[in-house]
């Protein structure tokens, strides 16, 4: 490997992104560095915060299939740090990947850090606090946030005893290194350790905390990678403007019908349902949300739900109605129009709505941030939703140009 010859690109410091794992728990079609997030994929919002960054070697660690894939995302975020990244193979643990990158380190890189490309909309001063530290002469250093809720420790199902949260740090990353402490504990490692400060601690290093940030959480479940689609959500136009508004306000329809007999469990109107059957569909089958996402595109004339959400975009397999909505209210808020509202309903046998209908309206109004009715009916036995092989749903939708 040649480190190129210019000053600004031989850099003393260099960031091993690891980006190898499956995403088990997140469960989607595809890697999880390469699901999306809005229109770019994790990988590339990991990118983004990485060139952000001050200068560094920059190695991608992927798997072994998506290395293409991979550079594609380096040469559209890269800009003139093109040349400072390389892409390798990752392996079997986290691990492995990491000890893969670190063989692709240029020679004089003096300091490491290893970051999750989960982590995706971690912000670059995270990485300035923690260049900052090695700087000043620290071995390891952890970006740490204080943990908010109450702990315990727990024997199965019952509690033990409640921990001081106050001793206690969530750990982030990235994690940075002196480069022959973290190479050397790697050397030595005998098991597995789920991050890198472990690793080095577990080798007689003293490790040190900068502060984390709110925005490095880990994508690892569905409802992670919701919260990130919701912080990447352009922020709707205010509605407040004085200004006249000649344009009339403008009506849309949407329906959705899905069968039930799905994996899992039953999301509908946003929520899920615990011991009721799951609904068949590409994402989670529920009816209620897409209902509303056609009754909006339709109010605004741009299209349908298959337009903009079908199987030709991988990342919404799976997804729930936060990630439907909150992206609806956006390709909305991008053609210029504010949503008035929205009265959706429900036929359906099963789940019976009455005690969580106020809930279903909370949950699908926040996400679209505009009111959401929901209301339920059954049909008396008659049809499809009568017998209970399937729901529909039926909405309509008002918005307004701004
Ligand atoms: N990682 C990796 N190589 C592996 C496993 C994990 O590079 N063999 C990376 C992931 O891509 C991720 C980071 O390590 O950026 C943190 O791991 P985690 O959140 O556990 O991701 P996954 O292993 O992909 O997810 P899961 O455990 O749910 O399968
Ligand atoms: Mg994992």
């Amino acid at each position: 490997m040649t480190a190129p010859s210019s000053p600004i690109a031989r850099p003393r410091t260099a960031i091993v992104v690891v980006a190898a794992g499956s995403g088990t728990r997140l469960g989607a079609d595809a890697p999880k560095a390469f699901v999306g997030i809005d229109a770019h994929t994790v990988l590339r919002h990991a990118l983004h915060g990485v060139f952000a960054a001050p200068a560094a070697q920059v190695v991608l660690v992927v798997p072994g299939d998506r290395r293409g894939d991979a550079l594609t995302e380096v040469v559209e975020s890269a800009g003139e740090r093109r040349d400072l990244v390389t892409v390798v193979s990752g392996g079997a643990t986290r691990q492995q990947s990491v000890a893969a990158g670190l063989a692709a380190v240029w020679p004089d890189v003096e300091y490491i850090l290893v970051h999750d490309a989960a982590r995706a909309l971690t912000p670059p001063a995270v990485f300035e606090r923690v260049i900052a530290a090695l700087e000043e002469g620290r071995e390891a250093v952890l970006p740490v946030l204080p943990v908010v809720d109450t702990v315990k420790r727990v024997d199965g199902e019952a509690v033990v005893v409640a921990v001081d949260r106050s001793v206690l740090a969530a750990a982030q990353t990235p994690q940075g290194f002196r480069r022959d402490v973290l190479l050397a504990a790697l050397a030595e490692a005998d098991q597995e350790h789920t991050d890198d400060a472990a690793l080095v601690q577990a080798a007689g290093h003293a490790v040190t905390t900068v502060p984390g940030d709110e925005r490095a959480f880990k994508i690892t479940t569905a409802a992670d990678l919701e919260r990130a689609r919701a912080a990447v959500a352009p922020i709707a136009p205010s509605t407040a403007s004085l200004a006249p508004r000649p344009a009339l306000p403008r009506v849309g329809i949407g329906t959705d019908v899905h069968a039930f007999g799905g994996g899992g469990s039953l999301w509908l109107a946003g929520l899920e349902w615990p011991g009721e059957t799951a609904l068949h569909g590409h994402s989670d089958g529920d009816a209620v949300a897409h209902a509303i996402v056609d009754a909006l595109l339709a109010a605004a004339g741009l299209g349908d739900i298959g337009l903009h959400f079908g199987t030709d975009h991988p990342e919404y397999a799976g997804a729930h109605a936060a990630a439907f909505l909150t992206r609806t209210r956006a390709i909305l808020a991008e053609a210029g129009f504010a949503i008035g509202n929205v009265s959706v309903q429900v036929q359906a046998r099963r789940p019976r709505f009455a005690a969580r209908r106020l809930e279903a309206e909370r949950v699908l109004s926040d996400a679209l941030g505009a009111p959401v009715s929901v209301s339920a009916t059954t049909t008396d036995g008659l049809g499809f939703t009568g017998t209970g092989e399937g729901v529909a749903a039926f909405a309509v939708a008002l918005v307004v140009a701004v």
